[in-house]
């Protein structure tokens, strides 16, 4: 028996002025992206921005449904949105911002399992990695420098062969 360490390494950015500006651009439209959010039945509002790498930015928030499982995170709307667009433009940034009607949430979002999938799928293939840039609508930022970073042990396409 042996254990296995599988490290993870999270920058935590105090200060954004430690970003650069096309870092701290993408936060402001990510956490305005908060104001966008259909999100009448849970009240909590996400934001996403991306950077692709031809220098577009897209943007997505969350979309609920009375169907509760048919609404969509806004990560997903993003990216999906970016691939549907721009399909095969590797993806350089995404930053993911989110606020709540009720309390006070103010920390760092934590993008959900199924985003994380989803995020490494455009990963894997672009073979370039992904930087994620969390936070809530102020304070601190959570920097990740890859998808792979928040889904240890995971599965893609290689498995299947
Ligand atoms: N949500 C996101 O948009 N992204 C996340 O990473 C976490 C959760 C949304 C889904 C749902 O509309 C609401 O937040 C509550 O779960």
């Amino acid at each position: 028996m042996k254990q296995i360490q599988i490290p993870v390494q999270i920058t935590e950015v105090e200060d954004p002025a430690e970003l650069s500006s096309q870092e701290q651009e993408l936060i402001a439209f990510s956490r305005n992206m908060t104001e966008k959010a259909y999100a009448p039945y849970s009240g909590f509002f996400v934001g996403a921005a991306l950077l692709l790498e031809n220098g577009e930015i897209v943007k997505g928030s969350n979309q609920e449904n009375a169907a509760y499982p048919s609404g969509l995170c806004a990560e997903r709307v993003a990216v999906f949105s970016a691939s549907a667009n721009f399909p095969g433009v590797r993806i350089k940034t995404i930053a993911i911002s989110a606020r709540s009607q009720k309390n006070k949430f103010d920390h760092p979002v934590s993008p959900c399992g199924a985003c994380r999938q989803v995020l490494l799928e455009y990963e894997f293939n672009q073979k370039e990695p992904i930087r994620l840039l969390l936070s809530g609508i102020s304070g601190k930022i959570y920097m990740v420098e890859k998808v792979r970073d928040l889904l240890p042990l995971s599965f893609t396409a290689d498995d299947l062969g």
